[in-house]
């Protein structure tokens, strides 16, 4: 089920059995050169779908920002703040709380979300102590890392990586092929203008250009076989 296409009694309903929600979380910013902006909350969205097709999970709406600040140097990014994102995390889990959501399941696509979700949930837990929240990266689970590991070895470096561009690529359909030069390694995130000058095309360490939609295809259902056992067990889970 998909939150924005049931209706607030088909929502009561769910409610009276079920209680548990995920929530995909990404980001709008730059991924190099060959990466669409989109790619963090374009990945978490599809594969939350994926629980929903596989798993009739009911997802909510892919909130598409996140914690980018690092990024802002690069056009086309939308950051908002550690703080922002804190207050809109726990506006999200607070107003479906308050009708009786209990566990929210956060799959995530940006690594920069993670220390702020960790934050957000601390804020949550003051407020809500009946509610649990769980951090689900989509790209940290042991097949989906065995894979990457596996198809690109040091080429998946840390930004713009191949993995997650494959991704995109198998879902939007879309490939975008420039010839790069090898990209610096990651040496530390300090200010964005920094950021831009020690990662001048926006890759840190990768070598997206052998990605591919077919890796791409695998990773999804990967992640979604993953991600779906983990949603399953926190959903299980008493308390
Ligand atoms: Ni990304």
């Amino acid at each position: 089920m998909l939150l924005e296409l049931l209706t607030w009694p088909e929502v009561e309903t769910y409610l009276q059995t079920q209680n548990a929600i995920v929530l995909p979380i990404g980001s709008t910013e730059q991924h190099g050169p060959t990466g669409i902006i989109g790619t963090d909350f374009v990945c978490a969205g599809a594969i939350a779908r994926g629980l929903h097709k596989t798993l009739d999970a009911l997802v909510g709406p892919t909130i598409p920002f996140g914690m980018a600040e690092h990024h802002t140097g690069f056009p086309g990014t939308i950051s908002l703040k550690p703080a922002t994102l804190t207050h809109l995390v726990q506006d999200c889990v607070g107003s479906l709380a308050k009708h009786g959501f209990r566990k929210f399941f956060f799959l995530n696509g940006h690594g920069g979300n993670i220390a702020v979700l960790r934050t957000a949930f601390t804020e949550v837990y003051r407020e809500w102590p009946q509610v649990q929240c769980r951090l689900a990266n989509w790209w940290t689970n042991s097949d989906t890392y065995q894979f990457v590991k596996e198809q690109y070895g040091d080429k998946e470096g840390s930004h713009a990586t191949p993995s997650e561009i494959a991704l995109t690529m198998h879902i939007t359909e879309r490939e975008v092929r420039l010839p790069l030069a090898p990209a610096p390694a990651d040496s530390g995130i300090f200010s964005p203008e920094d950021f831009r000058r020690r990662y001048p095309d926006g890759r840190m360490g990768s070598d997206p250009t052998v990605a591919t939609a077919e890796d791409g295809h695998r990773l999804y259902n990967l992640a979604v076989a993953a991600l779906g056992r983990q949603y399953t067990e926190f959903v299980r889970e008493t308390g």
